[in-house]
């Protein structure tokens, strides 16, 4: 395999909204994220994606772009960004941007110059089609709700496609000036200097441009906008199309957030010279999709989990490539609520989880406030959560006949919010965060879940954290954790995550093989190793395992990583 820069980097992703705000109008901005690289050097990471901060009415939090070339004034100035890009290199890290490229913001100039006059060259930026039969062209619903085509104002029969908001066109990337439109400005970011991009929702760029209908999936007659995605072929000329006349000329590193991908297409996403350097393993985040939003989102047992993660690392091995591994994003529950067992949901609990995802085969993303192991938020009503998706999903839920507790209950466990409540600095007012009123309610506890008590605390989840980024870079261990093939272990164990990375004999003479160990049950669990222990290279309990020892046992919770002989 060809080595590149980013195989052994741990990347953090950034929310900036609820990063850290300087000015005290209750907005994170770029100069809160300079403020912390610092904090986030400390804890090992090379490698910082930020969430959108371009213009933006923030429809979607950000992810609706009214222009491509400026900094959202809520974040800062653009002198702002350049001082942050200044700060990462002078400490040897990488800024990510947020390429979001799907759609643009209905406030974008191409969009509203395409709205006085659809039939003109920009109204080719959109896909704008003629209604069939006095409706809309198709019935295909939206991923936020509600039918993905919209009206183009001022005109009888003519709309817009928007696979999410409709305040989020989706831009043609059939029109090959579109293309070149994305590519220059990809190229401008690159040439400030960025590491490279995430890249958003990227599946969706290639449609199927007949736009037929399909059987409904719901009461609504829609079907959602994913079917039509899954029957369009050959998104990968557009994704070559893009790397080479961009990110390649750049040796940038790319993450994809890929959703329904063909799974033959694996090789070609991700493979060695694939369309991405990496994309996120959401394998175990899509197990809980219900057929018919959150208010039937599924249970899932620790063992569809756990499989669910292995063969993802398989496949990916398989084709040699690397996945990009999370336990959380701005999307996404926090990890800590959802894959933890009732029993596990404490610091011993967080570790563990931290230790069996990071130590992957792959690249580690942590998000915001995993590293102290935030939590889920309460809330007592709708109207305290802020997110699109969230307001959607509640609606869905009580017009399928939920009770407003039960609605709100399913927003507890899956709403986007859940993960955008402000970061956790202090105990202080707004947990440090800032002087002012929080755009977002913090979630409150904060008192107890803080950076500043468990920057204090020797054995707290953040101080565990750095100790297993260091661990996974130290220098004689980073290569069996880079390039170390994933074997499964105990599969056949209820309550067992265990795994081996193991590096054969290299060029270079190094090999090894240390085995990541951990017990999400309730008792106790004792385990006979293949080979003999030779050192304990970390856990999250006072552990009686010793070198020689053939057989160990882990408490409930209990994590352990061993060298073996
Ligand atoms: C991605 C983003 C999400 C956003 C959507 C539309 O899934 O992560 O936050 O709402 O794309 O851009
Ligand atoms: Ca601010």
């Amino acid at each position: 395999m060809e080595k590149k820069w980013w195989h052994d980097k741990v990347a953090y992703q950034i929310y900036p909204k609820s990063f850290l705000d300087t000015n005290g109008d209750g907005i994170g901005d770029l100069k809160g994220v300079t403020e912390k690289l610092d904090y986030l050097k400390e804890l090992g990471i090379d490698i910082i994606w930020l969430s959108p901060i371009y213009k933006s009415p923030f429809v979607d939090q950000g992810y609706d772009i009214a222009d491509y070339y400026s900094i959202g004034e809520e974040f800062g100035t653009m002198e702002d960004f350049d001082h942050l890009l200044e700060e990462a290199k002078k400490r040897g890290m990488y800024i990510l941007m947020d390429l979001v490229v799907n759609h643009c913001s209905d406030q974008h100039v191409w969009f509203q110059k395409a709205m006085e006059d659809p039939e003109g060259r920009y109204g080719g930026y959109f896909y704008i089609r003629k209604g069939k039969d006095g409706k809309e062209p198709a019935n295909y619903r939206s991923y936020f709700g509600g039918n993905a085509w919209e009206p183009v104002p001022g005109t009888k029969d003519l709309y817009y496609l928007h696979l999410f908001a409709k305040e989020q066109p989706d831009l043609n990337w059939e029109n090959p000036e579109v293309r070149r439109e994305i590519y220059k400005m990809i190229n401008w970011w690159m040439d400030k200097g960025l590491g490279g991009f995430r890249i958003d929702a990227i599946i969706n760029i290639k449609k199927n441009i007949d736009f037929p209908s399909y059987e409904p999936d719901g009461p609504d007659g829609l079907a959602s906008a994913a079917r039509m995605i899954e029957d369009a072929h050959g998104v990968g000329d557009f994704l070559e199309e893009m790397k080479r006349e961009t990110f390649q000329k750049y040796d940038a590193f790319t993450v994809g957030e890929v959703f329904n991908m063909k799974e033959e297409e694996l090789k070609e996403f991700i493979g060695e010279d694939g369309h991405f350097s990496t994309m996120f393993d959401f394998s175990a985040h899509t197990l809980m999709q219900g057929s018919d939003g959150w208010h039937n989102s599924r249970k899932f047992s620790f063992r569809e989990w756990r499989d669910a993660l292995f063969d993802a690392q398989e496949k990916a091995q398989e084709v040699g490539g690397f996945e990009a591994n999370i336990i959380e994003n701005h999307d996404e529950p926090r990890g800590a609520s959802r894959f933890l067992p009732e029993w596990a949901q404490k610091e011993a609990g967080k570790k563990m989880l931290a230790t069996t995802s990071m130590l992957l085969r792959g690249i580690p993303f942590l998000y915001q406030g995993q590293e102290i192991g935030m939590t889920n938020c309460r809330r007592n009503s709708i109207d305290e959560y802020d997110d699109i998706s969230t307001k959607d999903q509640y609606r869905q839920a009580l017009a399928d006949g939920c009770s407003l507790e039960e609605a709100l209950a399913c927003c507890y466990e899956n709403s986007r919010d859940n993960a955008r409540t402000p970061m956790q600095w202090s105990g202080d007012a707004n947990g440090g965060f800032t002087s002012g009123t929080p755009w977002l309610a913090m979630n409150p506890n904060f008192r107890e879940i803080n950076v500043k008590e468990q920057e204090s605390r020797p054995d707290s989840v953040l101080n565990y954290y750095r100790k297993l980024v260091a661990l996974r870079k130290a220098p004689e261990y980073k290569d069996i954790f880079t390039y170390g093939r994933f074997v499964p272990l105990y599969e056949d164990l209820d309550d067992i995550f265990a795994y081996s990375r193991v590096l054969e004999e290299t060029e270079e003479g190094r090999s090894g093989e240390i085995r990541i160990l951990a017990n999400y049950g309730k008792q106790p669990c004792a385990l006979t190793l293949e080979k003999p222990v030779k050192q304990v290279l970390l856990s999250n309990m006072e552990t009686g395992a010793k070198a020689g020892q053939t057989e160990v046992t882990l408490d409930s919770c209990q994590v352990l990583v061993l060298l073996t002989q």
